[in-house]
């Protein structure tokens, strides 16, 4: 765990996800007029020379010696958030579990990080299981999530003994409870249940809704089908259910109604079958700050919604108290990281839009081409510069849809001059191709004036290691 001298330096945050800076009061007058504060790391600061500084690290020294495009996460933000998701929720609830989302950023140094601040860790693929393993992340602390795992995928999980698998599809339910008898293990399995809620997010990370690929649904009766058969399995032990409702989820409602209905569901499922509910999941989907003007409910609102709900539903139904997990990846990290650019190209087109094109784009961060995803951008050099023109900030794909931010104020933006986009450290590099032959950024970790490489920058050869010689 953390040391206590670590700790105390640590800002002493209420709510970070609302309070714009964490500084000492001499520092805060300057700080408070970098406009996107609230969506930066709780470091973010100006260095010495009035430029971005993150983790007491200028950022324009840090591209100087790591290069561009960077990744910048802060550590400091990174273990707060940690310690507010496991303050909120088991002041809340304290039978509460806070598992991390590694698809959100799997990378073994925050893997380390997730595991000293005590949280347990989702995976969805034998992937991201190798990169948490590899981190030496206990297995028993790891549930193994997603809508169709393949046969060596189960079996790795099974050796490495993980804690739980959550199954997804009927396909699964058979196939695990034979792996299982193959490797004489009784594995701890959960149901991912589709309770036809609508988070009220894009229709592409709606996941909880009745037209989804994942979970069972309860509504045309495929949920109950899975508890009985799930139960039957000899090489199962079935100990609970979860759902998903999709991500980000900036409305508390969404949580309480599918509670409700699955708490519902669950009693009436112990009922015919004698399903023991020890553990509940109402998974993830946390919201953050992307742009200043839409920030999230605190996670203690968040905390309270989900509590309230699992008790009331216990209450009403007559079920025993489960264990809770909660499974933040965005909100975790999110934050935490943020994306730095170099501009290239000017293009004005008069009365129409002014393009500025930078290093990266959709091969580090597709959001914006998936998802309409917005950004704010914020001029490296001069955070606090008057912005007097709006933008679009376009990547160097060769796309149209290549945009990573539209219409943002910035000041009069000259080449070689740096970007850097808050908010960028959940499912940016986790979604990145190498599109045009681009090489993938390196990753910077900084803390306390201090930066190390996470992960290196790509080289031509990682682009070749791959293919077949033609010889
Ligand atoms: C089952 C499950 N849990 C948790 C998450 C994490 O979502 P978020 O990063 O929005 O918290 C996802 C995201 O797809 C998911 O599918």
């Amino acid at each position: 765990m953390q040391s206590r001298a670590y700790a105390s330096r640590l800002p002493r945050l209420a709510s970070p996800h609302r309070v714009a800076n964490s500084e000492p009061s001499d520092q805060k007058t300057v700080m408070s007029r970098i406009p996107e504060a609230e969506i930066l790391p709780i470091t973010a600061n100006l260095s010495d020379s009035g430029r971005l500084a993150i983790g007491g690290c200028d950022v324009r020294d840090l591209v100087e010696q790591y290069g561009s495009p960077l990744y910048i996460y802060d550590e400091a933000t990174l273990r707060d958030v940690c310690r507010d998701f496991v303050g909120s929720f088991t002041a809340e609830y304290p039978n509460t579990h806070i598992e991390y989302s590694s698809k959100a950023f799997a990378n073994p140094a925050v893997s380390k990080i997730i595991e000293e601040e005590g949280l347990d860790m989702d995976v969805v693929t034998g992937g991201e299981l190798a990169v948490a393993i590899a981190a030496d992340f206990p297995a028993e602390r790891m549930n193994f999530h997603g809508n169709n795992k393949g046969r060596e995928e189960l079996v790795e999980a099974l050796r490495y003994g993980i804690g739980l698998i959550t199954l997804d599809s009927f396909a699964e339910i058979e196939l695990l409870n034979e792996v299982a008898g193959e490797l004489g293990v009784k594995q701890q399995v959960m149901l991912r249940l589709s309770p036809s809620i609508d988070p009220h997010t894009h229709m592409l990370t709606s996941t909880g809704i009745l037209d989804s690929k994942f979970g069972f649904s309860i509504e045309t009766g495929d949920a109950e089908v899975a508890v009985k058969q799930a139960l039957e399995q000899d090489n199962l032990d079935v100990v609970g259910v979860h759902f998903h409702l999709g991500s980000p989820i900036f409305e508390l409602e969404p949580y309480s109604e599918a509670i409700d209905y699955v708490l519902k569901f669950s009693a009436d499922m112990r009922d015919k079958y004698g399903l023991d509910l020890k553990r509940f999941s109402p998974g993830g989907g946390f919201a953050i700050g992307y742009v200043s003007d839409t920030l999230p409910p605190a996670m203690s609102d968040y905390a309270k919604e989900i509590a309230v709900a699992i008790r009331k539903g216990c209450d009403t139904y007559g079920l025993d108290e489960p264990i809770v997990s909660v499974e933040p990846g965005r909100a975790i990290v999110g934050r935490a990281g943020v994306a730095v650019y170099t501009v290239g190209g000017i293009k004005t087109i008069p009365d129409v839009r002014t393009y500025v094109s930078v290093d990266g784009g959709m091969g580090d961060n597709i959001r914006p081409a998936l998802y309409d995803s917005e950004y704010a951008v914020v001029p490296v050099d001069r955070p606090n510069a008057v912005r007097n023109q709006i933008v679009t900030v376009a990547g160097k794909f060769c796309e149209s849809g290549d945009v990573l931010a539209r219409d943002v104020d910035l000041p009069e933006v000259e080449t070689g001059e740096l970007l850097a986009l808050p908010a960028s450290g959940a499912y940016c590099l986790m979604m990145a191709s190498n599109y045009n032959m681009q090489t993938r950024p390196a990753v910077v970790m900084v803390n306390d004036g201090e930066a190390r490489l996470i992960r290196r920058r790509e080289t031509y050869s990682d682009l070749l290691a791959s293919s077949l010689d033609l010889d």
